[in-house]
């Protein structure tokens, strides 16, 4: 086993930033859609506004660090090893079984990961961004009227954003569980705090041979 910085600093401060974020917009949203009471039905609606928008914020910095560090390449999802990794987490996971995937500090992301986060990045994101915004600035104005998108009302807005954050608290929970399966209950947890984790030697040298095998091949 080997201490390697697997997390930089911009990417942790992301990380627990769009953590805190989610989970104020889901509280405040299942609020507004009378889910829950928490702030206030008017107060909800204020933060929940504020909060959306420091999202945005976070989004666009966030675009330029992955573009910028090519950390982007993380969540290229793969067909490799993706139903072993399922296969680990429904059966081998109670069995004992070792991981199928090693991290490394160049591949951090195990297939079912890369899939699901590139999903959360490329679709429920930017569905959850863009009626959102449509919420915002065309339900005021027209008073439920969208005339220019040709919508009368903002049903089918609604409903997208409602099913979008459905799917987030989905996610929250599944992620909460699939953090815990680290090498050990805490070193997932640990690593995103920290930036280091232990990893094995034989994962790292395993994938630099993979990635020197795919870099003389082309
Ligand atoms: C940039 C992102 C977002 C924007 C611009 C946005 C904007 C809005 C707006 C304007 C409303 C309507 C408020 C009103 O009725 O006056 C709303 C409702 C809501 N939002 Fe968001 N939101 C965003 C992200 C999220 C996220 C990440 C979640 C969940 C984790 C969420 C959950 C909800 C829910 C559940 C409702 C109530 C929907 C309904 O009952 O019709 N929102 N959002």
């Amino acid at each position: 086993m080997k201490k390697e910085y697997v997390y930089k600093g911009f990417e942790r401060s992301w990380h627990w930033m769009q953590a805190g974020l989610i989970i104020f917009l889901g509280v405040t949203g299942f609020e507004i859609h009378g889910s829950i009471r928490f702030f206030g039905y008017d107060l909800a609606v204020k933060y929940h506004n504020f909060a959306a928008l420091s999202f945005l914020v976070l989004i666009a910095f966030a675009i330029f660090w992955h573009f910028t560090t090519g950390e982007w390449r993380q969540y290229m999802p793969t067909w490799k090893n993706l139903r072993a990794q399922a296969d680990y987490y429904v059966f081998g996971i109670f069995r004992g079984a070792p991981h199928p995937t090693r991290k490394t500090v160049l591949s951090k992301l195990n297939p079912l990961q890369k899939l699901v986060y590139a999903g959360l990045k490329i679709l429920i994101i930017p569905v959850m961004v863009i009626s959102g915004l449509l919420y915002m600035f065309y339900r005021y104005p027209q008073r439920y009227e969208v005339v220019s998108l040709n919508l009368s009302g903002l049903e089918a807005v609604a409903v997208l954003h409602t099913l979008g954050a459905f799917l987030l608290v989905s996610f929250f929970f599944a992620h909460l569980y699939l953090i815990t399966l680290g090498s050990t209950v805490t070193s997932n947890l640990k690593a995103m705090i920290t930036g280091y984790e232990e990893l094995t030697e034989e994962g790292e040298k395993k994938f630099t041979a993979n990635v020197n095998e795919h870099v003389i091949s082309e």
